[in-house]
């Protein structure tokens, strides 16, 4: 991967900072921030500028608000509240702040939401100039936005001074490069949710690098059918059921395997209390809905995840939302927390199956990135990171 000048190779004392990151987070129906981890995980980035002496602006994006009116609901107001709390200092929120702002060095305000902004969404080039006129230096540090092209994603990056990665965007970069283009082998990956419809650019994707892909939920049935297996009433896309045989035939082309549930939890209905039963997965009755891997799958799994070498996952295997379709996922998830391989998750139901099954600590990278982390699976270059490899080689030439 080309080169980015990072955010620790530049020197920022007395210097004006405009940091992009990604505080695009829940709130709460009291209108405060209802998960901060987006949050959590930009301190490092905000820590280290302010401790360099660098005079701070801080931006991001929350929710998809029009260009050009203000309202209140996409403020970052409650972000602010809650930044400042994190860094037991008051990070003043300014609106209007395209015709300059005033701050130390030392210190840091909090810019309101850029979304508001005419032609932030465009990418549009006179916005992107007058934020780089701003600052003295522009430091990327939100990965969860490094798939949008936009003016504080991308354009900022042509024309500010200096254009570098911070530490949260470099650390993704380092752990899913690590994870897809240098891995340890054998490099298994679990490619879990509902249809395959939605995942079929990471499936293609993963077939040329991975040695094990385990397939679960939705998309698992898909692959079934391909295997000429009865999945009754579940959810299944019998359009895609060629694409899933030829994935299937190209893995194990290679003398690697696509792995497929042997046995499986399935009921009648669909609801927490619907009474289950475990079936072989070629003894899915014509009115069974399956919901989840059976025990001999999660063992076989776990199998697997214990002599890999790099674990990628997304997505769950089963409605891990409902106690009784939970083991699948819960088992799957323990197997990779205790694996001795360098594991990576991201993708929204994954980090909340993490999260329900106290995972957190065990798993080798957690990215923050929803959307970015799946195109980065897709093998497509993320136009943030792009435009600061762009401006990293501009700078040395
Ligand atoms: C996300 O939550 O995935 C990012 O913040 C990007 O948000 P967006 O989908 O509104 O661009």
């Amino acid at each position: 991967m080309d080169r980015i000048t990072r955010m620790s190779d530049v020197a920022l004392r007395g210097k004006r900072v405009f940091m992009r990151v990604d505080f695009n987070v829940p709130l709460a129906p009291d209108g405060e921030v209802a998960d901060d981890t987006r949050i959590r995980a930009a301190l490092p980035g905000i820590h280290y500028a302010l401790g360099s002496g660098a005079a701070l602006m801080i931006a991001s994006h929350l929710g998809r608000p029009s260009e050009g009116t203000f309202s209140q609901v996409d403020s970052l107001a409650p972000v602010a509240r809650r930044l400042s709390q994190l860094l037991e200092r008051t990070v003043p929120l300014k609106r209007d702040w395209l015709n300059g702002i005033e701050v130390s060095p030392g210190s840091a305000v909090l810019l309101e939401n850029c979304r508001f902004n005419v032609g932030e969404k465009a990418n549009d080039e006179p916005l992107s100039r007058s934020m780089a006129a701003l600052c003295d230096v522009f430091v990327m540090d939100a990965f969860a936005t490094a798939h949008r092209v936009e003016a504080t994603t991308c354009g900022i990056s042509r024309f500010a001074p200096i254009a570098c990665g911070g530490p949260l965007l470099m650390a993704e970069i380092d752990a899913l490069s690590k994870a897809l283009l240098l891995p340890e082998r054998p490099l298994v990956a679990i490619v879990g949710g509902s249809k395959v419809s939605t995942k079929l650019t990471i499936l293609r994707a993963l077939v040329d690098k991975v040695d094990v892909l385990i397939v679960g939920g939705g998309i698992a049935n898909t692959f079934l059918c391909a295997a000429g297996c009865n999945v009754g009433k579940s959810l299944a896309e019998p359009n895609l059921v060629g694409e899933a045989a030829t994935i299937i035939a190209i893995m194990r082309q290679k003398g690697g395997a696509v792995a497929m549930p042997v046995d499986l939890v399935v009921s009648k209905t669909f609801g927490d209390d619907a009474p289950s039963r475990i079936v072989a997965s070629d003894a899915v009755a014509d009115d069974d809905i399956i919901l989840d891997i059976g025990p001999r799958t999660a063992a076989a799994y776990a199998c697997q995840l214990g002599q890999a070498g790099t674990i990628v996952w997304n997505g769950p295997v089963g409605v891990f939302e409902m106690d009784a379709f939970a083991c699948g996922t819960k088992a799957l998830g323990e197997a990779i927390a205790s694996s001795k391989a360098f594991s990576i998750a991201g993708g929204g139901d994954t980090l909340a199956a993490i999260s329900r099954f106290g995972l957190k600590k065990h798993i080798g990278y957690i990215s923050t990135g929803g959307g970015a982390f799946l195109e980065f699976l897709e093998g497509k270059t993320l136009p943030a990171i792009a435009a600061l490899q762009a401006a990293t080689r501009a700078r040395r030439n």
